[in-house]
């Protein structure tokens, strides 16, 4: 019987981050290729911005996932801005490294994000990318997402705004 790939790795765990992992979140941005880094960002970035990006990234109002295959965090998902009152909104951000794109990563990180936000009585959830940016727009497709496009000097950008009742 043949092995494959697919066969020896472990199913992918999500979890929320917390401090022990930071060194691990450092590492996964840095593994990161440079389009899907400037896909991220939505710029070019060097290693000293991810370095300071990783030690900043985990604040108060940010709650950070992994994914985790094999005991490497090869993806992860952020939300920022979970603040207390009515009607708040929060961004997501995503970044799965090369090899492990498409294959549902980015779907079961949003999955997370989108119920990590409704637990905490978020009511809308935006992400900003840039328009050639595909992945990322059916990932925010299949959540039902509205996006709305725009330009300036040199890019055009997305905006999906997710919005749910409670
Ligand atoms: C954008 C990004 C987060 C999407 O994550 P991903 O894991 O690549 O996306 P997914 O695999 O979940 O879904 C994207 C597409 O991959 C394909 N796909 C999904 N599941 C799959 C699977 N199990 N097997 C094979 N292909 C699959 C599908 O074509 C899917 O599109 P669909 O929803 O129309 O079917 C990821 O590509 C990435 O990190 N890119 C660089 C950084 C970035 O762009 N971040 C977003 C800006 S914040």
């Amino acid at each position: 019987m043949s092995m494959t790939m697919e066969a020896i790795l472990d199913k992918p765990q999500i979890r929320r981050l917390s401090a022990p992992d930071r060194q691990a979140f450092r590492d996964h941005l840095n593994r990161l290729d440079p389009d899907s880094l400037r896909q991220r960002f939505g710029m070019p970035v060097n290693n000293g911005f991810i370095d300071t990006y990783a030690t900043t990234a985990a604040r108060i109002d940010t709650l950070i996932f992994g994914c985790f295959i094999n005991g490497e965090m090869r993806a992860a998902a952020e939300l920022r801005n979970v603040a207390e009152g009515p009607n708040q909104s929060a961004e997501a951000a995503f970044s799965v490294e090369k090899t492990w794109q498409a294959r549902g990563l980015g779907t079961a990180l949003m999955a997370r994000i989108v119920a990590a936000a409704q637990n905490r009585g978020i009511r809308r959830l935006f992400m900003i990318f840039l328009s050639e940016n595909d992945r990322m727009r059916r990932v925010a497709n299949r959540f039902g997402a509205k996006l709305s496009f725009e330009h300036d000097a040199s890019r055009g950008f997305v905006t999906a705004v997710l919005d749910w009742k409670r």
